[in-house]
């Protein structure tokens, strides 16, 4: 791959992490006091039993919810640690915007615009310059030289999902998270797929958090996984300090 990306500082580090549903006065503790470390580069794997606060943590991490508590302070390079639990509406957005590509299970592709409208779209908002040229190049770079004009219901999964991974790169965020990225693939294409992001991590520093069930693939592709059971660690690598 050819790509064209800067190479942004990015370290995040959440501690105590808590986040709760309600349903009446029935309290689901989602996360039950998550803490972790992130750096430029990282290619980790979070497993975990369904309903453990996968996606809970990783639209956290992206912005699109909010903890009750505990810190998510993201350090960008330059000499200033934020902590997104306390940025503005605007500072969110332009949090998620800027800094996240995130990649669904269900692609989350707009039925009505072809490959090249969706990428360009996602490349619009972030403000990027020659926003067309760079979603044509990230589409070639992901094999979809020949299938800008598709619209998503006439691409396989595996190129629906390539597409969202154009769409989440294009922006050239800090952070990519992948929530069961292959969750809806056979496993020719999650391969595939997970070639890919661990291309972006080895030949770009790319940051990647992915989602997953699949433990084989876990082991397979990633040497630092993060086990989350009950909205709790069990098993991180990394001591948080105090
Ligand atoms: N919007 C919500 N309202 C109420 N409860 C919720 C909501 N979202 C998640 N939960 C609950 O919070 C817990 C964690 O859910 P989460 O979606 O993070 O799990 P998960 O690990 O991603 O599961 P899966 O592997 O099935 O995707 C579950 O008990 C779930 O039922
Ligand atoms: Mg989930």
């Amino acid at each position: 791959m050819i790509l064209n990306t800067k190479q942004t500082y990015f370290q995040f580090v959440a501690r105590d992490v808590k986040k709760s549903y309600w349903t009446g006065d029935i309290e689901i503790k989602a996360l039950d006091g998550i803490s972790l470390k992130v750096a430029k580069g990282d290619f980790k794997m979070i497993l975990g039993p369904s309903g453990s606060g996968k996606t809970t943590l990783m639209n956290i991490l992206g912005g699109l919810d909010s903890a009750d508590s505990g810190e998510i302070i993201i350090n960008l390079g330059n000499g200033k640690f934020k902590d997104i639990r306390k940025f503005t509406k605007n500072e969110l957005t332009n949090y998620r915007r800027m800094y996240i590509g995130i990649i669904f299970q269900f692609y989350n592709l707009i039925p009505i615009l072809t490959a090249l409208e969706n990428i360009e779209l996602a490349a619009r908002f972030s403000g990027i310059s020659n926003p067309k040229r760079k979603s044509k190049e990230y589409l070639s770079e992901l094999g979809l030289g020949d299938k800008f004009n598709r619209y998503p219901n006439q691409l396989s999964g595996g190129e629906q999902q390539r597409i969202a991974i154009a769409r989440a790169l294009v922006k050239d965020p800090a952070l990519i998270l992948a929530d069961e990225p292959t969750g809806n693939l056979d496993s020719v294409k999650t391969n595939e797929i997970y070639k890919i992001l661990k291309k972006l991590s080895e030949d770009y520093n790319k940051t990647i958090l992915i989602v997953t069930h699949d433990e084989d693939m876990a082991n397979k592709y990633a040497k630092e996984h993060i086990h989350i059971k009950d909205g709790r660690l069990i098993r991180n690598q990394e001591k948080i300090e105090r």
